[in-house]
């Protein structure tokens, strides 16, 4: 439905330092396909290059080198008007002046639809956002959240095939924007249209999206289902974006047919099946997720469980968040003590397990350990 092909946009360096390139990339080959009916999220920090993305897609900027494709069509050099695409903008953009249905209907006007068939369209649209009886409403007699519904419903009235959102609900306070988060993903559900959504935050990229395209410095990091981000990064910055995670750089001290052994810290054995690191690979980046370490009080049996003392304990509601230190014997040097956060099920004051300064036994599974870069020399 979309494609960006080897797309690259160039400004002129704002403060160019002597000897720097004088021309700054916001998008820097940037090539992606976009399925029909897809909700697909740009998401990554703020200057990464997102609506710069989202301004190739909509017309309102044009590429320094590449093509846009709209429903097979090269639209690299079409006005926005002529790409049948609609946008949601962050401030929402309505007009101040006009009421919320020639707010609606300003592009039906645009469009010269007939006014009984724009009428029929604005209530429809209206009902579709859930704010049926405020059409003669002004803006500044709305409240945050009903205006980004009437901002939706006005981009709705026009019938895209394609809704880009540049971080529409970031102006919303915490509560509403979780539930709008919901209600905009069972909209786009039900009208099957493709939704391209910009945030630069991830929980709301992960409660949302089909897929995720994960951008860094005008490049994409990682293209994937939420699923892919989450268990597979392929980088370091994948792994520390999506989510909360304990990498470790891990030296590779020997390896046979079956088995690899890493030092985690430079010191505790962890061991994985052969096939999970290359045989020339000196050195790993391994992700391990919080909520993967298993802990109890007494030993494990068999490899990979370390000896851990519970230095911190914070309280997160459903979950208790655990600050580990492996546990040093005598021979460890203070340099190499490694530290890692777990995350364990709260059960409530009475009957918490694990408390702070316990010395407990913790246990990682090879499968939940991430190879996520390998380095051969
Ligand atoms: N018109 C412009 N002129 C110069 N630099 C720009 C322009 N538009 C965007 N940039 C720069 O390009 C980078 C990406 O911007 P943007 O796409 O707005 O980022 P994001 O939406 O991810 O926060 C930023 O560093 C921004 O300063
Ligand atoms: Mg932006």
């Amino acid at each position: 439905m979309v494609e960006l092909r080897d797309v690259c946009k160039s400004f002129p360096h704002p403060s160019p330092k002597p000897g720097q390139d004088p021309i700054f990339r916001a998008l820097d080959h940037v090539s992606l396909e976009i399925q029909g009916g897809e909700f697909l999220t740009l998401l990554g920090p703020s200057g990464c290059g997102k609506t710069t993305a989202l301004r190739m897609i909509s017309g309102l900027d044009t590429p320094t080198a590449g093509q846009v494709f709209i429903n097979g069509t090269d639209v690299t050099g079409l006005p926005p008007y002529r790409r049948n695409v609609n946008q949601v903008f962050q401030s929402y953009a309505l007009f101040p002046h006009l009421t919320v249905s020639d707010n609606i209907e300003f592009g039906l006007e645009m469009q010269k639809v007939e006014a009984s068939e724009r009428k029929r369209r604005m209530l429809e649209a209206l009902d579709l956002v859930s704010l049926p009886g405020l059409e003669s409403r002004k803006p500044d007699q709305l409240s945050g959240g009903q205006r980004q519904r009437v901002a939706l419903a006005r981009a709705l009235v026009c019938r895209p095939n394609v809704l880009l959102l540049d971080e529409p609900l970031s102006a919303l306070d915490a509560k509403l924007r979780q539930n709008m988060q919901i209600e905009l993903k069972n909209l786009q559900t039900k009208l099957g249209i493709t939704f391209v959504f910009v945030t630069h935050d991830q929980e709301e990229a992960l409660v949302m999206s089909d897929r995720i395209a994960l951008m860094n410095r005008g490049k994409i990091e990682q293209l994937g289902t939420v699923d892919d981000l989450y268990y597979k990064p392929k980088t370091q910055f994948v792994a520390s974006f999506i989510g909360e995670t304990n990498l470790f750089l891990c030296p590779v001290a020997s390896r046979n047919q079956e088995f690899v052994t890493l030092k985690l810290g430079g010191v505790h054995d962890l061991r994985l099946p052969a096939s999970a690191v290359e045989s020339r690979t000196k050195e790993v980046l391994i992700s391990i997720r919080p909520e993967k370490i298993q802990l109890q009080h007494k030993p494990f049996s068999g490899h990979n469980h370390f000896t851990v003392m519970v230095e911190e304990e914070i309280f997160k509601g459903p979950s208790d968040a655990l600050i580990l230190q492996f546990h040093p014997d005598a021979s460890t040097p203070l340099t190499r003590q490694v530290r890692m956060q777990s995350l364990v099920p709260n059960f409530g004051t009475d009957q918490q397990v694990i408390h702070r300064g316990d010395k407990v036994y913790a246990k990682i599974h090879p499968d939940d350990v991430v190879v996520v870069e390998e380095k051969t020399d």
